[in-house]
């Protein structure tokens, strides 16, 4: 499984860099906004820490102006990922960029037949929200359950699961059983991932018995 960080932090995406376990980032407007600086300056300073696909969304409603932008958002590095909506311009906007090479992320999925008209539409990645259902009393995981049992029925159907809306451990735990190809996670919870308390116990008795033979390796 491929982990993306979802965030528009760029020391934080920096520092979970350095692990080598990264393989992208998801930003939208919400988290540019948070970051409180300019969007292209944001995602150009991404693109030069990333090797993989750096998704930037476009603001546009609109099929045509939605192209424009990818332009513009395509300029800044060969690793964005052109992120549009899961609307009918959306698709369309979806399926000039992929037939011309572009990777595109389609977001705001909360249906499998959503899914299935993405992938039709030549999507690199499909990212179905699954926190923003659970906040609904639905089930998000359901929803990543059908888009793989769909796929998987097409196998002609390139289009990678990207889990996204990852809110606990437990989401990217369910979303690798389900086989979602990618998750994209905050980065608190990419380092939850590594937690155990057995592990800190454990460790902790390790270290007292080492103390008390004396020794060093180095
Ligand atoms: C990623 O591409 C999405 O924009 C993101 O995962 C949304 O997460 P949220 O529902 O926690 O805002």
């Amino acid at each position: 499984m491929k982990f993306f960080v979802d965030s528009a932090d760029v020391e934080e995406i920096g520092e979970l860099a350095d692990s080598g376990l990264i393989d992208g980032v998801t930003t939208n407007p919400s988290l540019i906004a948070k970051s409180g600086r300019n969007f292209l300056d944001v995602i150009k300073e991404i693109c030069s820490i990333i090797d993989g696909p750096v998704s930037a969304e476009v603001t546009a409603l609109d099929a045509p102006t939605m192209l424009e932008e990818a332009k513009v958002l395509r300029g800044l590095a060969p690793n964005i990922a052109i992120k549009v909506p899961l609307t009918w311009d959306g698709l369309k906007a979806c399926k000039v960029l992929s037939d011309e090479g572009t990777m595109v992320n389609v977001t705001l999925c909360f249906s499998a037949t959503q899914a299935l008209l993405a992938a039709k539409a030549g999507a690199t990645f499909i990212s179905p929200f699954i926190g923003r259902l659970d906040d609904m009393g639905l089930d998000g995981m359901e929803l990543i359950e059908e888009i793989r049992e769909i796929y998987d029925n097409y196998p002609k159907l390139e289009t990678e699961i990207l889990a996204a809306s990852i809110r606990s451990v437990g989401h990217v735990k369910q979303s690798a059983l389900i086989g979602a190809d990618v998750a994209t996670v905050p980065a608190s919870v990419i380092k939850q991932l590594a937690k155990h308390p057995l592990t800190d116990k454990g460790l902790d008795a390790f270290m007292k018995d080492w103390e008390t033979t004396g020794q060093t390796i180095l």
